[in-house]
């Protein structure tokens, strides 16, 4: 399966499923292993850490001098790592491997493995603006750096410019992008097609790291050796972050407008992972250490990882030793919704993004002969001519899911495909279709995946049941019946349904790598979002072998959701450069919006639009104008983090592994500080009840004195209570604790409905939010 087409849209909605098999490495006699160490134990001869490794692994290989011929990997040191963690990755065998564990300061070893990689419009639709707000506040994000661990990029993207003004507004006059800032450490890595001309003041840097790759597949002819980028993920994912302005950009004629990056003055920083070749983890791991050492501000990971245990997840341990140096790390959530704990990593110290829908929608108007017209749904790539056509409804027919009865429709005329929703495979039935010569289709369905979905090879369009009764009925009793499809139309606004939806492929929590803390933490827009892309790979087609080139493209995945997140995070470290990591998160969690553009509680589309949960939506929609200014804010230091890894019941080597030689493990604790609540309960044999508390301290960051008043929602079945009920601050920066316990009686139902706590500002407008979840049984598997 190339890469190209795993990030194509539909297919991201199936093929994530197999993030949980775990790829067998190259060879059966040695594979990569990322080894973490102890480096107190390093001898002063050494003069790095480099040569250490270096001596260990030629020491081992001594060792066991054992007859490992016809094996064609040869032991080898793949990378060091010294900044985000101590340790290295190196080809081994199993003896040697088990001989280094031997070795004075070894802590502990895993294989290598795969790693899966999960506009013009969306900062509209986050409010983002040049009057007010973020934007103006933060003078768009200026001079911040987001490193992007991805696929690389295509540095001629007009995204990536680095010249233009932006529009001026009342509060702010824009210098475009000035110098590179003096603190940046990094380099524009020259290779394959990508000379260092290519970088300029937007894109500051970037790196590649294919070591893991070439150990894993010796030999292997690496198709672009640099860090351009070949699939366009990570091109997206970067321009979705901090992507400069380009005017008059569309997908073949659908989301007409400017395209623009979260944080247009924010720089960004390319480090490429994902090859056709192959993606390890070791090459993530190489990516995010060299990333702390060039001097990044936000991490923006994309990425998936199959490992649940904290202590072997490359992510959860670099993200470890990036938050320790203030570093704040997105994550996307993953692709595998909408079962309950789809969530495999729930990194409690990484931000975890969830990916919802925009209020756009993509539209083909349906017009009967009879002067009817319907709104309905569709993506086809061009302006096709469907006009007055003879439009038929065949029940057996109707089923479209076979060629041979496909071939049989009657000729040059419109039918009618009444979809089961339970089945509907949208990628499968567009393939059948492509293979007829029917010139036109009306898919009767409410399968919300296909509102995930970009991929019409054929002229069709998607309409609700309740509209196809009058559409089907003037087919089969109208005089001579025909119609008329236009494509290429968008809709923004109350127009489109209500929005943000969570998406239904978005990972849901409790997260499997830690279930102590509510995960995905927020949500952001993540469904069909536009941003630049390769024109050198298809983006659309049109029956079964046109392919169509597009220099922007919509892409959906949670991996469009996290650099949205990255993005906002850059616009609030440059509005306020002395929050740490979690001041940001809190800010943006406590200010985000559980309710949609209609008011009512967020949608979840996998579950049939229900209610979401906060296992699906954490916090809410991101609303980045009110994170800039959230009133109060959950901190937490390092050693909060460190309290929080000591209470995971780990053994001694998987606690260092995480938290390196340099911590102090004297008060484990898993309270931390942090702005949402969970209560997961495993027993439901029998109703008992049960009480948990938690202690929260809050520090305000607004200007001067102010005093909050509580206000709760209890989850069902659990009383709450709040001690003290007000909090009054005297001064900026002022701390207040409070406890909140909750009492609950378990039972064998599964969901309670969720609850909140809120703090409300007394004359002032400023509210300061958490979801509480408490929900049991959890299984673990
Ligand atoms: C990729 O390029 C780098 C330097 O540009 C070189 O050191 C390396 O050997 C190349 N790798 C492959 C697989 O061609
Ligand atoms: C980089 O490429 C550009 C365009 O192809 C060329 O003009 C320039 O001379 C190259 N620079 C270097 C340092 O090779
Ligand atoms: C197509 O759908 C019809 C109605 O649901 C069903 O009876 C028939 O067996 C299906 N045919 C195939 C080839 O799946
Ligand atoms: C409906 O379609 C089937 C299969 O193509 C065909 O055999 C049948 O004659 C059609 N029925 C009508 C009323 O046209
Ligand atoms: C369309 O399909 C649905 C579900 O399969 C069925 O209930 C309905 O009767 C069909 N409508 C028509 C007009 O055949
Ligand atoms: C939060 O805690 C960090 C680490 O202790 C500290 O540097 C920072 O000033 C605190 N306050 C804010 C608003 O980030
Ligand atoms: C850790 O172990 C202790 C004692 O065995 C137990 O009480 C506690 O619940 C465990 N904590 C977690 C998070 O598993
Ligand atoms: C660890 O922290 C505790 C409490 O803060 C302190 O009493 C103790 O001395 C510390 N231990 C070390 C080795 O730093
Ligand atoms: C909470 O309410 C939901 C929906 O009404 C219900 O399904 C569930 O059983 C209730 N849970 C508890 C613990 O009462
Ligand atoms: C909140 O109140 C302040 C003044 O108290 C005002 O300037 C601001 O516009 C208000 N914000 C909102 C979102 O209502």
């Amino acid at each position: 399966m190339e890469l190209l087409q795993l990030f194509s849209v539909i297919l991201l909605l199936s093929l994530f499923l197999l993030a949980d098999h775990h790829v067998p490495q190259a060879s059966a006699e040695r594979s990569t292993y990322i080894v973490h160490m102890d480096k107190i134990f390093m001898p002063k001869a050494f003069s790095s850490h480099h040569y250490w490794y270096s001596s260990m692994l030629q020491s081992v290989k001594s060792v066991v001098q054992t007859s490992l011929d016809r094996d064609n990997l040869e032991s080898k040191l793949v990378y060091t790592y010294d900044n985000a963690f101590h340790g290295f990755s190196a080809v081994m065998s199993e003896p040697e491997l088990e001989a280094l564990k031997k070795s004075p300061g070894f802590l502990s070893a895993y294989p290598d493995d795969v790693v899966i990689p999960d506009t013009t419009h969306t900062y509209k639709f986050l409010s983002l603006n040049t009057a007010t707000g973020l934007w103006p506040a933060s003078q768009y994000g200026k001079d911040v750096i987001i490193g992007v661990i991805d696929s690389g990029v295509l540095p001629e993207s007009p995204s990536f410019k680095d010249d233009g003004v932006l529009p001026e507004s009342p509060s702010f006059k824009d210098d475009g992008m000035t110098a590179i800032p003096a603190r940046w450490r990094g380099i524009c890595q020259e290779g394959e097609g990508f000379n260092s001309s290519l970088c300029n003041k937007k894109l500051i840097g970037v790196r590649y790291f294919n070591e893991g790759v070439l150990a894993a597949n010796p030999g292997v002819k690496i198709s672009t050796n640099s860090t351009r980028d070949e699939t366009g993920h990570g091109t997206h994912v970067a321009a979705t972050a901090a992507g400069n302005y380009v005017d008059g950009v569309s997908f073949f004629g659908y989301a007409p407008g400017t395209a623009r990056g979260v944080a247009p003055r924010a720089r960004l920083a390319a480090y490429k992972v994902l090859w056709r070749e192959g993606s390890f983890e070791s090459d993530a791991l190489a990516a995010i250490d060299q990333a702390l050492a060039d001097g990044v501000d936000i991490l923006s990971i994309s990425l998936s990882y199959p490992r649940r245990n904290l202590y072997e997840n490359p992510i959860a341990i670099a993200g470890f030793g990036a938050r320790e140096k203030g570093i704040l790390v997105s994550v996307s959530a993953g692709n595998r919704g909408p079962d309950y704990a789809s969530l495999l990593e729930g990194i409690p110290w990484a931000f975890v993004v969830a990916a919802g829908t925009v209020d756009r929608w993509f539209t083909g108007t349906l017009t009967l002969g009879n002067g009817k017209t319907i709104t309905g749904w569709t993506m086809f790539p061009a302006k096709a001519i469907v006009r007055d056509l003879p439009v038929v409804y065949n029940e057996t027919l109707s089923a479209c899911n076979s060629t041979e009865l496909l071939e049989e429709a009657p000729y040059s005329s419109i039918i009618i495909c009444n979809i089961t929703d339970d089945n509907l495979d949208f990628l499968f039935l567009m393939n059948d279709l492509a293979r007829t010569f029917i010139p036109g289709v009306i898919i009767v369905s409410e399968n919300p995946s296909i509102f995930e979905a970009s991929s019409f090879l054929q002229p069709a369009v998607v309409i609700t049941r309740s509209e196809a009764r009058q559409v089907i009925d003037y087919a089969l009793n109208g005089d001579t019946p025909t119609a008329t499809i236009d494509f290429q139309q968008t809709v923004l606004g109350m127009g489109a349904r209500a929005a943000p939806a969570l998406s239904s492929f978005s990972s849901r929590g409790p997260g499997q790598g830690y279930p102590g803390i509510l995960k995905p933490d927020i949500m952001a827009p993540g469904v069909l979002v536009l941003a630049a892309h390769s024109p050198y790979s298809s983006r659309a087609s049109i029956g079964n072998n046109i392919h169509l080139s597009s220099d922007y493209n919509l892409l959906s995945g949670t991996s469009m959701a996290c650099p949205h997140i990255s993005g906002i995070a850059a616009l609030l470290k440059a509005a306020h450069p002395e929050w740490s990591p979690a001041a940001i998160q809190s800010a943006m969690m406590t200010t985000a919006n559980p309710r949609d553009n209609t008011n009512q509680p967020i949608k979840d589309m996998g579950l049939g639009y229900e209610v979401a949960s906060p296992f699906g939506i954490g916090a809410g929609q991101v609303d980045p104008n009110r994170a800039l200014d959230p009133g109060l804010i959950y901190n937490a230091t390092v050693q909060d983090y460190i309290n929080l890894v000591c209470s995971m019941n780990f053994t001694t080597e998987q606690t260092q592994t995480i938290l390196r030689s340099s911590y102090n493990c004297s008060t484990p604790s898993s309270d931390l500080n942090y702005p949402s609540f969970l209560v997961l309960y495993e027993s439901q044999e029998t109703r008992t009840t049960s009480m948990r508390t938690f202690k929260r301290t809050l520090t305000n960051v607004g200007n001067g004195a102010a005093k909050y008043k509580v206000k709760v929602e209890e989850p069902n079945g659990s009383t709450i209570t709040v001690s003290p009920q007000t909090l009054v601050f005297r001064r900026k920066y002022d701390k207040q604790s409070y406890s909140l316990t909750i009492r609950y009686t378990t039972s064998s139902e599964f969901f309670s409905t969720p609850g909140s706590i809120t703090w409300i500002e007394e004359n002032g407008n400023r509210t300061v939010r958490s979801p509480i979840v408490v929900n049991g049984p959890y299984y673990n598997d």
